[in-house]
């Protein structure tokens, strides 16, 4: 078992007959949905999924696992995610992919959320290694980027890997990546950020997990909020 296979691992043990199971997306995330469903195929554990994203409903249904859709749902029992950044003290940095949007409302509406890392995702302070992805609606980009310059950020949008395009996420948002020059409190950038007008959303999850765990030299430590 590698690292992302081990901590999975380590989180599809703790899930309970019965429970509503966020998925989240990305390698880490795909390694969960298959500990996951290994063990509804094996011990036959009942849960109910919902995806973060069409590529992790895809994975989810061809393995079998029960989807519910999200439009069904007021609120979930545990959401399962990695994460790009994770602070000291359980701050997040998310949006390296394009499904941010749900990524958020699924994390925020859990009872629990548990994010899956290894050593290389922890850094002392949130945007040490990425930029800050903005969500933004298209037509207020430039818009949100003065507003951006306003409190130190220099945004960029996001292009395709081979620069031939503009990247539109799930949500069918513009992505502004943005680095701030002065180091910054990611609570309070994070509030900041939720106040300005076209930002449909961003990458910094403040008070969201409730659980880190990390996969490190063959076994999983457990960092609880
Ligand atoms: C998706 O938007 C991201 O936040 C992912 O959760 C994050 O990039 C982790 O992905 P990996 O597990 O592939 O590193």
């Amino acid at each position: 078992m590698n690292d992302k296979e081990m901590v999975a691992h380590h989180a599809a043990q703790k899930i309970k007959e019965g429970m509503i199971v966020g998925l989240g997306t990305g390698s880490t995330a795909n390694c969960f949905i298959e500990a996951l469903a290994k063990r509804h195929h094996q011990e036959g554990l009942q849960v109910k999924t919902v995806s973060s994203s069409v590529v992790s409903a895809i994975k989810a249904r061809e393995l079998g696992l029960p989807l519910i859709a999200i439009e069904q749902l007021t609120g979930l029992d545990v959401y399962v995610d990695g994460a790009d950044e994770v602070a000291p003290d359980m701050t997040l940095l998310k949006g390296r992919g394009f499904d941010l949007v749900r990524e958020k409302l699924l994390a925020g509406a859990s009872r629990e959320f548990w994010v899956l890392i290894d050593p290389g995702k922890r850094v002392s302070r949130i945007g040490e290694r990425y930029p800050i992805p903005v969500e933004v609606i298209p037509f207020a980009w430039q818009m949100v980027r003065e507003s951006l310059a306003a409190i130190g950020g220099k945004a960029e949008l996001r292009q395709t890997a081979n620069k031939d395009g503009l990247v539109v996420t799930a949500h069918g948002s513009l992505v502004l990546d943005t680095v701030f020059a002065e180091t910054f409190d990611s609570h309070k950038l994070d509030t900041v950020l939720n106040g300005i007008p076209g930002v449909v959303e961003h990458g910094i999850f403040s008070h969201l997990a409730s659980a880190v765990f990390c996969a490190k030299d063959g076994r999983v430590e457990e960092q609880i909020a």
